[in-house]
């Protein structure tokens, strides 16, 4: 491929605009070819980086070809806005979750292998240098085996976020726009998970739906993990507020996740590895090692393998089924805390049967 990558924005809200300025940190790399967005806002945002404005993915496919597409539009038109990416052979980034629904994303899924064309799922906290540094230690094996895994992410939300009706609604709570992220990074980290078990309440804010969810999830390797997830909590202890990824946060010293193996185990996103003196057990010292991770923007890392991966050097770190999955897995929770039951994923449809 000659010159800069050309990627169009679709949908230039809250996140959209976190696309652009990671593509417009990277002139040399990747050029904004265009913003898809039917708001007088998104073509006021269109005019003021100085790029042409669409009303619609029709209307950009009708007049220029970009390499790809970053799509951060309302979840609701995921399916729709992937599908025609696809139908024109143009590699996507879809912002998470994949779409509404795993019965959409198999559609998606499906729509990408037919047409082998490039789908990539924006959670992009695998790509901060602090997961990929967790991801080589387990697989180096530095912690010996997972035994088991803790994912906290209590926050504080303000009353005038749920001024919105669909925030309010079934679905729309934190389990599926927060721990959505989380579930992406257990399953990336500990792997796949064969059940869980979870209680969902909404007894502080009373809205139709969650505001705090308890769940246990049994991995197939046999590890056990818990997660808890709240935005009625003032705390320190969530990625949101320690990761340090999105400035609109202050963010805290204090870890979300503890990952334990028979070896070490580790806090993130401080990147403590803890281990015994010697290789000991409990009644030795135990002390941390910190790990040294370079500090780096995520979304423009993700970019970055986006490029990667129109330029055929690289396969989507998280592909369509990858967000297939970690979608299937909050259904599966907020599904298990409704019936009040254990859920297997095994009940969740597979995308490769549909293709059988
Ligand atoms: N990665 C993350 O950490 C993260 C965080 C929050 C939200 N999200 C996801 O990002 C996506 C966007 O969320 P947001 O908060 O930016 O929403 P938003 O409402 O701020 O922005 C959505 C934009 O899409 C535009 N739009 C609507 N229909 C469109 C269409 N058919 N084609 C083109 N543009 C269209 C709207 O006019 C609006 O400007 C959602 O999928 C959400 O789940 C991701």
């Amino acid at each position: 491929m000659s010159g800069r990558v050309q990627i169009a924005l679709a949908g230039a809200g809250l996140v959209g605009r976190w696309h652009a300025d990671a593509i417009l940190s990277m002139e040399s790399e990747v050029a904004l070819a265009a913003i898809v967005d039917p708001s007088p806002d998104g073509k006021a945002y269109a005019d003021k980086v100085g790029v042409p404005w669409h009303g619609s993915l029709t209307e950009l496919f009708g007049s220029e070809r970009p390499d790809g597409v970053v799509v951060a539009t309302p979840n609701q038109v995921h399916l729709e806005n992937a599908l025609e990416c696809i139908s024109v052979d143009c590699p996507v980034l879809i912002e998470k979750p994949i779409a509404t629904s795993s019965d959409e994303a198999i559609q998606i899924v499906t729509a990408a292998r037919e047409k082998r064309v490039p789908v990539l799922v924006g959670h992009h906290r695998r790509h901060n240098p602090i997961i990929r540094k967790a991801k080589s230690l387990i697989e180096e094996g530095r912690l010996g085996r997972i035994t088991t895994v803790q994912s906290n992410c209590w926050l504080l939300k303000p009353e005038d976020y749920f001024s919105q009706a669909w925030r309010r609604a079934g679905g729309a709570g934190p389990v599926m726009v927060n721990a959505i992220h989380d579930l992406d990074l257990l399953r990336y980290l500990c792997g796949e998970v064969a059940s869980v078990h979870a209680a969902a309440s909404s007894a502080v804010r009373q809205f139709e739906t969650e505001d705090t969810a308890a769940v246990l999830l049994v991995f197939e390797s046999g590890a056990l993990g818990t997660l808890s997830v709240s935005d009625t909590v003032a705390s320190p202890w969530s990625w949101e507020l320690t990761a340090g990824e999105n400035s609109a946060y202050a963010a805290t010293d204090q870890s979300c996740y503890l990952v334990g193996g028979t070896e070490a185990s580790l806090s993130l996103p401080d990147a403590r590895l803890w281990r015994h003196d010697g290789g000991g057990n409990w009644k030795d010292p135990i002390g941390f090692e910190s790990q040294a991770v370079q500090k780096a923007n995520p979304l423009a890392a993700q970019i970055r393998h986006f490029i990667s991966v129109i330029e055929g050097e690289a396969e989507p770190l998280v592909s369509a089924e990858e967000g297939l999955n970690s979608l299937a897995l909050a259904e599966a929770i907020l599904q298990s805390a409704a019936d009040g039951r254990a859920v297997t994923l095994e009940s969740i449809p597979d995308p490769a049967a549909s293709l059988a």
